[in-house]
């Protein structure tokens, strides 16, 4: 154990000097150097520190990009061109910002999934996944607040759209927009006040990963299998073990990341915002960035402008209250052979949601058989299609996932995390030779 997981002892006379005023020498090197780690975690457990990553590189991008921004309706969207075409290497700063912020979202939402299928929410994280909440929330304001400051027609439109829907609510609906905008309409008090709230936000969610790390240090890592840590022979220490492991993912996640960048970069955005914003001028179909969407979809998918409203913010709220709507005793999915189908079908309404928000509500999904056997009925519609994958959304918080914890016979756990890789018949010829090692 000792040499498994050493302790932090001052070396020089600094080191000593300093640990008695202000030990953060040892708190640096107890969290992320000897922090005993489980030995089984897997790839999916590399995309927090992949998120920790990408945070840093949107704020770096984004400091040097508010050197040159200019928050003014007559001047945005041109100071954006002039990064774009004057401004050494703006071309990169920018872009890197830009599709940074949609890879963000992609680790984001691997992380929430890996969360999601290992049971990390469950006891005692319930406060861990609750600051992840938190921190979802505040990149999706960060990232609906950053996507007006181009001022293109997409960015303005948008922006119209979605603080519109503020005004749904009652009574006090009209006064917060009014006060969101700044005035009556969406106008340059509005891009100034969302430029500011724009650079606020990303230390807020700095400060919230600061909360979500502790809490995780606390607990310390669930694991794939979802069994407690028993012994020193379950863990190893974080570094060099996994500092290589989240390195080299950082690595691979990055050679996409620059795909992006220097072949594609504006793949993922929409030609529209191109356009400087015109008031007069609403485009065909004005749409979110592609991880908005499937909110976008369970919007739309409600008839009453409120009612979208409220079960919008209901599919994010519900998160909130997951730790207490699982009622499985057994974490990790590998051992709840049922619960797997359903989240199977979970992923697949997500991805229906979002592809849906990416329609035009009535279009006809599948164009010429069904129109042939619906007619022109609006079963055959996008909005349908979503209203059956948002029922479904729902349905596998407050009726699956309670019910189905309470009825299901999950396969027999393994005693440690340790005991299914020992037992492994792959581990048994060299196992001999390596247990007495692997235990510490
Ligand atoms: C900026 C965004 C985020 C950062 C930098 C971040 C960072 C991390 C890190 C470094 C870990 C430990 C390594 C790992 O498990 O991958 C972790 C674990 C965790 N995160 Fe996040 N996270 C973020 C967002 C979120 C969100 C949005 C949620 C949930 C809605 C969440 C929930 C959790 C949970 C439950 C764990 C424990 C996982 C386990 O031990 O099995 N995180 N996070």
């Amino acid at each position: 154990m000792a040499g498994h997981h050493p302790t932090y002892e001052p070396k020089t006379g600094f080191e000593r000097w300093l640990d008695l005023r202000l030990p953060i020498a040892r708190f640096a090197y107890e969290t992320a150097v000897a922090f005993p780690t489980p030995k089984n975690l897997n790839y999916w457990w590399t995309f927090g520190g992949i998120l920790a990553t990408m945070l840093v590189v949107q704020l770096a991008t984004g400091i040097v990009l508010a050197m040159h921004y200019v928050p003014h309706v007559d001047h945005a969207f041109n100071s954006v061109e002039r990064i774009m075409r004057d401004v050494n290497y703006g071309w990169l700063i920018r872009y890197m910002h830009a599709n940074g912020a949609s890879m963000f979202f992609v680790a984001v939402y691997i992380h929430i999934f890996r969360n999601l299928y290992y049971g990390s929410y469950k006891a005692p994280r319930e406060i861990l996944w609750i600051i992840g909440c938190l921190i979802y929330l505040a990149m999706m304001a960060t990232a609906f607040l950053g996507y007006v400051l181009p001022w293109g027609q997409m960015s303005f439109h948008g922006a119209v759209v979605i603080t519109n829907l503020l005004g749904a609510l009652p009574v006090v609906g009209e006064a917060i927009t009014t006060w969101l905008w700044g005035g009556f309409a969406v106008d340059n008090p509005t891009l100034n006040r969302f430029f500011s709230l724009h650079y606020l936000l990303p230390f807020v969610i700095a400060g919230l990963v600061a909360l979500h790390i502790w809490a995780l240090h606390v607990p310390g890592n669930n694991n794939p299998t979802g069994v407690n840590v028993k012994s020193a022979a379950d863990t190893v220490p974080f570094h060099p073990y996994y500092t290589v492991k989240d390195g080299f993912a950082i690595v691979l996640f990055f050679i996409m990341f620059a795909g992006f960048v220097f072949y594609g970069p504006n793949l993922l955005g929409h030609p529209d915002n191109y356009i400087p914003a015109n008031p007069l001028v609403t485009p065909a179909h004005i749409v979110p960035e592609w991880y908005f969407l499937p909110f976008y979809a369970i919007l739309r998918a409600v008839p009453d402008k409120l009612g979208g409203v409220l079960l919008m913010f209901g599919a994010i709220g519900v998160l909130f209250i997951l730790p207490w709507l699982d009622t499985s005793k057994v974490r990790s999915m590998r051992y709840r052979p049922t619960a797997r189908w359903y989240f199977l079908l979970f992923f697949i309404a997500c991805l229906v949601l979002g592809w849906c928000g990416a329609k035009l509500p009535d279009d006809p999904v599948i164009p010429n058989l069904t129109t042939f056997i619906l007619g022109d009925s609006d079963l055959n519609s996008y909005v349908w299609l979503s209203r059956v994958a948002t029922a479904y959304y729902f349905a596998y918080f407050l009726i699956v996932l309670p019910v189905l914890g309470l009825t299901e016979t999950p396969l027999p756990v393994p005693e440690s995390i340790s005991a299914p890789v020992l037992s492994h018949p792959a581990a048994a010829p060299a196992g001999a030779a390596a247990a007495p090692e692997m235990r510490g």
